[in-house]
């Protein structure tokens, strides 16, 4: 048992807060936050108890701490997938990785990586032309988002454009994932009793893996060590030096083909339907972009200009967060702000309901991009949509000028109309995701 005062347990039962957990648990999270001020800790039958952190600083606390609060190692599907990449390595591997990484990250391939948003952009910007020409208006928001971004995130980290085709079987592997990694299972499942692996989840493993080598067979094909620009040429140039794990590589590739398209593509999404319905806000980004971009070619060159773009991005990550909490384990027993947290507790630091504390933010239901024009999103504060620490987001400058430039692109020239109700059964798994898609009608701007 841990030193320090024990947390307050929310007063149902064990197991039904356990099932409220896994059947809503936005719902659950947000009750947990009003009532508790710091954390509380619920006990699952059979299982390590679960911490809720509701207090930013201790938040982020954790998020410093990576050795006594560590990741949680990915187990069933998911760690068939890529258990060698930055995003579930731990310890001196990771670090080494980091660090190996991290040129692929600075400023010249930032500016690479904006500029390819900028031309998958005004692509797809081409295409809603053409089909608006047509007269067909209906478009699966979420699944243009994903070809923007897919396509745009592995030109920048790995210099190979997979296509249309590419992008779409990306999508289907990232919606069969979806299901395969609702947070019901892994939550309350108590640790001694094996997961059975679906034939689905070894299909989409199959199929993500697969993807990662066709994409390293390319690259091995044109990479020229003298002139290393992307991500992948550093990672191939530290593998002729150094001892890595078997398939190294490949679990980078996939990793960062999964971590540097999908969230950039839940946000510019979630962004848009929220612009949809605040049509006001539409306007001055519509007025911004084509004061900055006017007909240029949008790219980096843009991105700093787009502050308004910026606030909207933010305010969108505020509300719906697609990493929706941060998870970690307390490895041995801690104490955590004076509290106790057990040797083995999952700790959640859940951005979803911290983002939504009227403690933090005025009206927090409401979606005002105007709360940034004074304050910026900071580093350790109540807003952590990139985490924080030394697991911070790596790719977080990538994904805030490249959405900036995305959603002005084609926010100048449409009016992009979602339903009301299009955000409002979201799948808690690792991400927040649409279960099917996310509907929307197309029409030019006036
Ligand atoms: C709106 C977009 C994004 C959001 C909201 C986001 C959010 C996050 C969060 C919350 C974490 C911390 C996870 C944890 O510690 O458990 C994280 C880590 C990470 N992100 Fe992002 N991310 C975004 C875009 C990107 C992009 C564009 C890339 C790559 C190009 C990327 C690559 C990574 C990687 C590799 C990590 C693991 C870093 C480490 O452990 O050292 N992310 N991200």
């Amino acid at each position: 048992m841990s030193q320090g005062q024990r947390l307050p347990n929310p007063p149902e039962a064990g197991i039904v807060n356990a099932l409220r957990f896994t059947r809503t648990p936005l719902r659950f999270l947000e009750g947990i936050q009003s009532r508790y001020p710091d954390a509380a800790e619920v006990s699952v039958p059979g299982g390590p108890s679960i911490v809720v952190v509701t207090n930013p600083d201790l938040c982020h606390e954790a998020m410093d701490r990576i050795d006594d609060f560590s990741r949680v190692p990915a187990s069933g599907a998911a760690a068939l997938i890529a258990e060698n990449g930055l995003v579930q390595t731990e310890g001196d591997l990771w670090q080494r990785q980091r660090e190996t990484i991290a040129p692929g990250f600075g400023s010249d391939p930032l500016r690479t990586y904006v500029d390819r948003v900028g031309e998958q952009t005004a692509r797809l910007r081409g295409e809603w032309a053409d089909a608006v020409e047509s007269g067909d208006t209906d478009r699966d928001l979420h699944r243009d988002m994903t070809t923007v971004t897919v396509r745009a995130a592995t030109e920048a980290l790995f210099g190979t454009d997979i296509g249309a085709e590419g992008a779409a079987r990306m999508h289907r592997l990232m919606r069969q994932a979806g299901a395969e990694f609702e947070i019901s299972a892994t939550a309350i499942t108590p640790e001694w009793l094996p997961l059975p692996l679906s034939d689905r989840a070894q299909t989409v493993g199959e199929g993500l893996k697969t993807m990662g080598e066709e994409i390293l067979e390319t690259k091995r094909a044109d990479h020229d060590p003298e002139n290393p620009s992307d991500m992948l040429d550093f990672l191939m140039l530290a593998e002729q030096h150094a001892d890595w794990p078997e398939n190294h590589l490949r679990d980078q590739v996939v990793t960062f083909l999964i971590a540097g398209h999908e969230t950039t593509a839940l946000s510019t999404t979630y962004t848009q339907a929220l612009m949809s319905w605040h049509p006001e806000v539409r306007e001055k980004v519509r007025a911004e972009a084509r004061e900055v971009i006017g007909d240029d070619d949008p790219g980096h060159e843009h991105a700093q200009k787009l502050t308004y773009t910026g606030q909207v991005f933010t305010e969108a990550l505020r509300l719906y967060p697609p990493a929706w909490a941060v998870i970690r384990r307390a490895d041995g027993d801690q104490t955590l702000g004076g509290y106790a947290v057990d040797d083995g507790s999952i700790v959640f630091l859940p951005q979803w309901s911290v983002h939504r504390d009227e403690r933090f933010f005025e009206n927090p239901a409401q979606f005002d991009p105007s709360r940034w024009d004074d304050r910026g999103p900071g580093d350790k504060g109540p807003y952590f949509a990139f985490a924080s620490g030394p697991h911070a987001c790596i790719g977080r400058g990538f994904a805030i000028n490249g959405a900036r430039v995305a959603l002005a692109t084609l926010t100048k020239d449409f009016d992009v109309d979602v339903p009301r109700d299009a955000l409002s059964d979201l799948l808690v798994t690792p991400t927040l995701r649409p279960g099917d898609g996310v509907d929307a009608t197309i029409s030019r701007a006036e």
